[in-house]
């Protein structure tokens, strides 16, 4: 019986650009629906920009524009980077829409009237130049535990220490820089704490979808254990899910000045999407999808593919909404894990952070990255490595060397000589082929994504088709007299197993196949059709090629295009709106410290320059520091009463009598930071390769005439 899906991504911020690491899970998601497809099954595959919250509203604000103009030009540019890299949704809404607005308001009833909603008053920091309360993440200051200056409200980059923003030192507003004040407010809860969602969940957690699939992958159930406790226990709080005006979202009905927090209104950005989608169809039973009772009989599926930071929202939170608002639950959590670029996190002075949109300007072709993350996935939450080098090597020797060959070894001749046309295949060989198929595991390997296995098997098979070429050398039998209907007889067995290999590697390859297809001039390529060799008097369209080997230097310039001299880890946006309940707080810090710093733009502005206080320093002394490798002691002059004690890491170019007497630029209002060997009062600047590959470090100097003290702008 053939399945009916509605597929879900989660939904990309509105303020940030999609980048490789968003790709993994998209790229995954797209693979399992053009499988699901190919099956003969119905998928409905949504998706949307979730455009609400804080840092929307002020990155409109920074920009000049309302947020609706912002959303608007961003959706643009996120649809487009999806299509270009064949993740093709049936719909790409928004959440800033009519359909969610009329989910929203219905869902926060009817929980209203299961007695699932509370108010209760709460304390919270509050911007008193910008007048509103601040999300952890617009709080800065001292970390409570190391000392380290400019750290989130949240938690700290430098020692990893999790708290809230009320334990910071000195805390000021990321927004206006005001000394943020207690405040107290009226908040809305979902009370996730009661009985009957952690019953709720209990069971569902432990449950399985349709087809007898676990609905979480085991490192997901093994996290609901740990955040639900024993039988019996309780360990949930209430979810905040209201946020005070000012605020992007949609209000609350019957509650002027509060809103929806963004966490509330954008998983049901799903529903909404797919709302929209069934309006544009006209053929879709939108409550065989969404009603409870409704999409039992009709034995519908809801499969969300998410990223593993965001499991908390969508394993907790998500389905207690759902069930006590008469919803369907979903069928299935679809979790990957985070991507590392060579091994380390997405680093934008690396160039390693890399933007979907310069990939495509770098003209590399998508379908490598869509092969290389499918070689890297196994349906874990695992992270995934993309390891520059070996995708080079992958893409190179399995779809160039291994698949492209087979066609671009036997089509010559079948046009040149036989009129393009096919003529019977090798019995023996064809079936010997296809029992090799038959031996494995493809299809169950792509309904469990782990599409690492399945392109394992299918390169086995891209083996043997070559092994055939290898052994009956189509180029010599051209040469030989008498060896005509060889010939033709072995190109076209190989041509049909060429178009088998194209059917399996389809999900991954869309637009390769597709190629193939108006190559061979065949149908669409699905799983459930006649696997019959290509007949005999098919008419093949001459072979133009179908894929370019990468090259380092194309990388290179990937890398080069994205990379940021400048390299400011303080000036990273915040990913998301964060909520100040202990709970959330808990499921941000847990899972999102990997993203903590993704979302940074990709230019700062004038007045982002300008804090920064850049001084002409005289060096007046310069002395080796006990037990550091790395570090010189330096006292700066910048004019002031006292000269400043400043670390630097430059022992390994500088000996220190060579420095004493010299002018440099230092950073002179970076906050003081205390070290082992004592204060370290602000920072000198140096140059070096980015990759540190030479090792060479040159300090600034400035030209004659220029005295300490002087501002450098
Ligand atoms: N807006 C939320 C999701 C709401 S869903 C109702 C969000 N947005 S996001 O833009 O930060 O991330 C979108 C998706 O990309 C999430 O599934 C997230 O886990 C995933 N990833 C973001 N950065 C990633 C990596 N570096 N690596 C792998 N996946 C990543 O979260
Ligand atoms: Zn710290």
């Amino acid at each position: 019986m053939s399945r009916k899906i509605l597929v879900t991504n989660a939904l990309p911020y509105a303020n940030g650009d999609i980048h490789l690491g968003h790709l993994v899970g998209y790229i995954q998601c797209d693979i399992w629906v053009r499988y699901q497809r190919m099956r003969g099954n119905t998928v409905h595959y949504v998706c949307a920009d979730d455009t609400h919250g804080t840092p929307v509203m002020l990155r409109a604000e920074k920009e000049g524009v309302t947020p609706e103009a912002l959303i608007a030009r961003v959706h643009g540019e996120h649809l487009r980077d999806f299509t270009d890299f064949g993740v093709a949704f049936d719909h790409y809404h928004s959440t800033h829409t009519p359909e969610n607005r009329a989910y929203a308001e219905d869902i926060y009833g009817k929980l209203k009237t299961a007695a699932l909603i509370d108010t209760r008053s709460i304390e919270q920091f509050y911007d008193p130049v910008k007048e509103m309360f601040l999300p952890d993440r617009f709080i800065k200051g001292e970390c409570p535990k190391c000392g380290a200056a400019d750290q989130y409200g949240d938690n700290c980059e430098v020692c990893g220490a999790a708290y809230a923003p009320t334990e910071l030192k000195n805390p000021y507003s990321a927004v206006s820089g005001a000394k943020p004040v207690l405040r107290s407010s009226e908040h809305y809860f979902f009370r996730l704490s009661d009985d009957r969602a952690v019953a709720f969940l209990r069971e569902w957690t432990r449950g399985s979808n349709a087809s007898g699939v676990k609905r979480l992958q085991a490192e997901a159930a093994n996290k609901m254990n740990e955040w639900l406790g024993e039988d019996g226990e309780n360990k949930l709080s209430d979810w905040d899910i209201s946020r005070d005006a000012p605020y992007f979202g949609f209000e609350i009905p019957g509650a002027p000045g509060k809103y929806f927090y963004v966490w509330l209104d954008a998983p049901i950005g799903y529903l909404a999407s797919f709302n929209k989608l069934a309006q544009i169809r006209g053929d879709i039973v939108i409550e065989d999808f969404t009603d409870a009772a409704r999409a039992e009989a009709s034995a519908t599926e809801m499969v969300h593919f998410i990223g593993k930071d965001i499991l908390y929202f969508h394993a907790l939170f998500w389905p207690a909404m759902l069930k006590f608002a008469g919803y369907r639950t979903p069928s299935q959590l679809c979790v990957n894990g985070f991507l590392t670029v060579d091994g380390a996190k997405m680093s934008k002075s690396r160039g390693t952070f890399i933007t979907a949109r310069s990939y495509v300007e770098q003209k590399l072709n998508p379908e490598w990255l869509r092969y290389y993350f499918a070689g890297k996935s196994n349906g874990t939450m695992e992270d995934v490595d993309l390891n520059l080098d070996d995708m080079i090597a992958k893409v190179n020797s399995d779809l160039v060397g291994k698949f492209v060959n087979i066609a671009s070894r036997c089509a010559g001749f079948v046009t040149k000589r036989f009129e393009g046309r096919l003529a019977a295949t090798d019995a023996a060989a064809t079936a010997a082929f296809a029992a090799a198929w038959a031996s494995g595991s493809i299809a169950t390997c792509y309904e469990e994504r782990d599409y690492s296995r399945a392109l394992r098997e299918i390169m086995h098979l891209a083996d043997l088709a070559n092994q055939y070429v290898n052994e009956h050398k189509p180029w010599e039998l051209a040469k030989q007299e008498g060896q005509e209907t060889r010939l033709h007889e072995v190109c076209s067995t190989a041509l049909t197993m060429f178009r088998d290999l194209t059917r399996y590697l389809k999900p991954v390859l869309p637009a390769l196949a597709e190629k193939v297809e108006a190559f061979l001039a065949i149908a669409d390529l699905d799983w459930h059709g006649d696997w019959i060799a290509l007949p005999a008097g098919h008419t093949i369209t001459p072979y133009a090629h179908l894929m370019t080997r990468i090259e380092r230097k194309q990388i290179d310039a990937l890398l080069d295009a994205n990379r940021e001299s400048l390299a400011p880890a303080a000036s990273a946006a915040p990913k998301a709106d964060a909520d100040t309940s202990s709970q959330q707080r808990h499921a941000e810090k847990q899972q999102h410290a990997a993203a903590a710093t993704e979302a940074a733009a990709a230019h700062i502005s004038i007045d982002d320059f300008t804090k920064v206080d850049l001084r002409i320093a005289k060096i007046v002394d310069a002395s080796h520091v006990d037990g550091a490798d790395k570090l010189i002691r330096l006292q700066l002059d910048i004019g002031e009463d006292r000269p400043r004690q400043v670390f630097a890491g430059i022992k390994s170019a500088y000996d220190p009598a060579t420095l004493v007497g010299r002018l440099t630029v230092m950073v002179a209002n970076l906050a003081p930071r205390k070290m082992k060997f004592g204060m370290s009062e602000g920072m000198v600047l140096a140059a070096s390769d980015p990759d540190g590959k030479t090792g060479g470090l040159y300090i600034l100097a400035p030209d004659n005439g220029a005295t300490p003290g002087m501002r450098v702008k």
